[in-house]
Formats: C-alpha cells, sequence, structure tokens
C-alpha cells in the first residue's frame, strides 16, 4: 500500500477531528498583545488559556530585555551546540543562578523542556536499569521511556501502594542485573492540577534504592514559599535527585533546565543527545530568562497576585457545584460528564456568548465520558474577569442540567483573517 494513502486512513486520536475542529477548538490564533484579554476571530475575549503564571509574558522588564539581546546578538548567536561553538559565559551563569535558586549544585539548560526530558531519561539509565513511572506522565516522560531498553513498570496515578508494590519488582531485577531504580512524577500535574506524592514517594527511599527524577514543569514559579517549586511546597526539595522544570510556564519564555548534583549534571551534558547534537539556545532565551528568574527570585507580589486569583476562581467554581477535582496548583480543571457534543457546547457558548476563551480537553487525554474545561489563571487576570467568568460558569451550568445543550457539534462559525 502508498504510505500516504495509508496515512490518509490513520489521523491519529487528535487528527480525527482535524475538519471539525481546526483554527477553533485546535489550533486557534490568539492575537494582540498577551494579555488577560485576547482577539479570537475579530472580537476580544478574555483568555484563560496561557501558562503565563507569573504574567512575565507581557511584562514590560522582560520585553525589554529579551530586545535588547536579539538587537546586540541577533538570534543566531551562539552558532552551534553547546559542546562544539555554543558555549557562552551566559549560559554558564543561568546555570549557576537556576541551581542556586532550587538549592541543586549545578544545572544545565535545556534548547526545549520536552527533548531534554527525553533525553535525561535516557541518559540517566541503561539497560539494567529499571525505570518506575506514574500512569499519568507527560508525554515528554513516555517518550524518554520508550528510548530505555531495560524495564520499566507503571503505577496508578499517585497510587503510593503500588508504587511500593513497582518497587518490589523493579528491586528484585535490579539485584540481579546489578542495576538501579529511576522513579518519575511530575511536580504539579499539568492537566489536573493536582500534585505528585512527593512527600510519600520520598518516605519509601528509607525502605527501597531508588533515585528520584521530578517534572516540575507547572510547579517552577508557581509553588512554594520561594517559587521554587513543588518539592519546596512539600518540604522535599532535597530528596529530588534530579529535578526538571521548563521556561514554557511561569517564565514565559523557551527551553528549560535539569538540575542535581555536580556530577550527574557533568554526566547529561556529555550524554544528552537532543542537546549534544543541537543548537545552543539563542542570547535573546538566556538574557531573557536571566531577567525572568530575576523577576521570580525579587517580585513575590506575581506570585501572590497569582494565587489570588487562582484562590478566588476555584473557590467560585466549587461554590456553583463544579468539580475540580484535585488540584492544589494554579490549575483549574472543570470537570464535567459528557460527551464531544456537550464539550463543543459548552465551549462553543463560552466563546460566542460570553467572550470566555479557555482550552477543552477529551479522551484520550482525560477518561472517556469526562470532558475538562482548562482555565489556567495567570497574574494578569483581575478579581473582575473572575467575578465575571463565575456568572457564565453558573449560567453554564444551568443549562447542563436542564439539557439546553442540543447533542450534535457545535459549528465552527464561519470566519476569514484575510
Ligand atoms: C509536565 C510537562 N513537562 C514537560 C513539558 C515540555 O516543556 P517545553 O514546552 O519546554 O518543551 C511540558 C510543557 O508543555 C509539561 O507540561
Amino acid at each position: 500500500m502508498d504510505l500516504f494513502e495509508k496515512i490518509k486512513e490513520r489521523a491519529g486520536p487528535l487528527g480525527k477531528y482535524r475538519e471539525q475542529a481546526h483554527g477553533y477548538y485546535l489550533f486557534p490564533k490568539l492575537e494582540g498583545e498577551i494579555s488577560n484579554k485576547m482577539f479570537f476571530q475579530g472580537k476580544e475575549r478574555l483568555v484563560w488559556s496561557l501558562n503565563s503564571y507569573l504574567g512575565l509574558a507581557n511584562h514590560p522588564e522582560v520585553k525589554k530585555a529579551d530586545a535588547a539581546a536579539a538587537k546586540k546578538y541577533g538570534m543566531a548567536y551562539p552558532m552551534g551546540a553547546r559542546m562544539m561553538s555554543g558555549q557562552t559565559k551566559y549560559h554558564e551563569q543561568l546555570e549557576r543562578e537556576l541551581a542556586g535558586f532550587v538549592k541543586k549544585e549545578a544545572a544545565y539548560l535545556l534548547n526545549y523542556g520536552y527533548q531534554g526530558m527525553v533525553s535525561i531519561i535516557e541518559s540517566l539509565v541503561d539497560r539494567h536499569d529499571v525505570i518506575v513511572y506514574d500512569s499519568e506522565a507527560h508525554a515528554c516522560i513516555i517518550d524518554g521511556m520508550r528510548l530505555h531498553f531495560g524495564k520499566r513498570f507503571v503505577y496508578p496515578h499517585n497510587d503510593i501502594e503500588n508504587l511500593e508494590k513497582e518497587l518490589q519488582r523493579a528491586t528484585k531485577i535490579t539485584d540481579r542485573t546489578k542495576g538501579g531504580i529511576l522513579v518519575i512524577t511530575e511536580g504539579v500535574y499539568g492537566m489536573a492540577g493536582d500534585l505528585g506524592k512527593l512527600k510519600e514517594i520520598v518516605a519509601l527511599k528509607k525502605k527501597y534504592n531508588f533515585r528520584l527524577l521530578v517534572d516540575d514543569a507547572h510547579g517552577f514559579g508557581t509553588m512554594g514559599k520561594t517559587g521554587a517549586g513543588t518539592g519546596e511546597a512539600l518540604g522535599v526539595q532535597d530528596d529530588i535527585d534530579v529535578y526538571f522544570a521548563t521556561f514554557a510556564k511561569a517564565m514565559a519564555g523557551i527551553g528549560g533546565f535539569v538540575a542535581s548534583d555536580q556530577h550527574i549534571i557533568n554526566h547529561l551534558a556529555y550524554n544528552m543527545r537532543s542537546q549534544i547534537y543541537a543548537k545552543s539556545l539563542p542570547m535573546p532565551m538566556v538574557f531573557g530568562a536571566l531577567k525572568r528568574l530575576e523577576l521570580l527570585r525579587t517580585r513575590p507580589e506575581f506570585k501572590n497576585k497569582l494565587w489570588k486569583i487562582v484562590n478566588a476562581l476555584q473557590k467560585g467554581l466549587k461554590d456553583l457545584g463544579y468539580s475540580l477535582g484535585n488540584t492544589e496548583s494554579p490549575v483549574t480543571p472543570v470537570f464535567i460528564w459528557g460527551n464531544l457534543a456537550l464539550a463543543t457546547q459548552i465551549t462553543y457558548d463560552l466563546r460566542e456568548n460570553y467572550n470566555i476563551f479557555c482550552s477543552i480537553v477529551i479522551y484520550p487525554v482525560v477518561p472517556k465520558g469526562v470532558i475538562l474545561l482548562r482555565l489556567i489563571p495567570t497574574a494578569m487576570h483581575t478579581l473582575d474577569d473572575v467575578a465575571y467568568t463565575l456568572n457564565a460558569f453558573s449560567d453554564i451550568k444551568k443549562k447542563i442540567e436542564q439539557g439546553e445543550y442540543p447533542d450534535v457539534l457545535a459549528k465552527i462559525p464561519e470566519y476569514t483573517d484575510e
């Protein structure tokens, strides 16, 4: 069979919705300045869909730092991968500052969080080692594991009893192979906002010999007293052996970093294929990240404002009777029972009749029969935004209860931006 013909029949779990969803539910174009309000299809909407938790994406000091570095260096500099010709003292400075902030000996920059995580996992283990991971781990963790030649065991999300069973199985294997065990969890689970049970996982170290890798993409900058992440919030930062975060959320940038003991960072720098064989982060990203980190460290008002909005929004939604699952982070998932038709009807109603833009998550990301409206509060939002949104969600709830949404996919409004 012709490969291209075959691909027509095999669009993939999201690709199969392309025709009904493209440009509206999927691949929507948000335009105008990044803010609490942006333009979608020519109309201003209140946006709850941007991971700029601390509101840094559009902060004047951040934009100035990005622009100054772009003016001085352009996007080309440095030319090459870190190992060959892409090293600068500013990359090293950023690494030192990040390591200090998350209280680890050393850090290494990653030119995208995703690729970085894939290579961290691949570099830490060999075929004698066993990986034990949470069933809701992010795609980048799953992809990293696909490169692992040894055994891997999954435990149901945050189920510590099962994790212990998997650790027993893993230990039997590593006793034989003389390998080690790597446990992988997230700090904040990005879809549902609940926290990885880091304390309970760390407590298992007393009984089992393993190292802990934590993906704290959504916790870095938002959790903990100083913003150093979920480990800080739960008092176990020292027991996280390898700490990972991305710049794509609270830092509103591109790239990420991994932090650990010096000899582990040395090992990663010399072994992570996605970094060795790829170009180094360009200077605007590095100077931009230095500025973002400075703001994150020295201006607690951003995090305080974020949490003021988070608390108001989450309390209001719960008071309306919505289920927010087990979120303990800014990620605000509104769980609704229903099918794809209902999901599109609600999203359409929110966008077209209330000018509220939030993301919609459906199976296979969440179980069948569940719709997740995912709201991301930020320091850019106001309490008025919260009040307005709660009113809309109150209406929506009544409409769901009274069966007012037709059981068909909502049509995408005609719109052209030409
Ligand atoms: C939990 C988690 N890990 C890793 C990543 C990947 O980070 P990046 O966007 O820097 O590639 C993301 C972000 O999308 C994430 O949510």
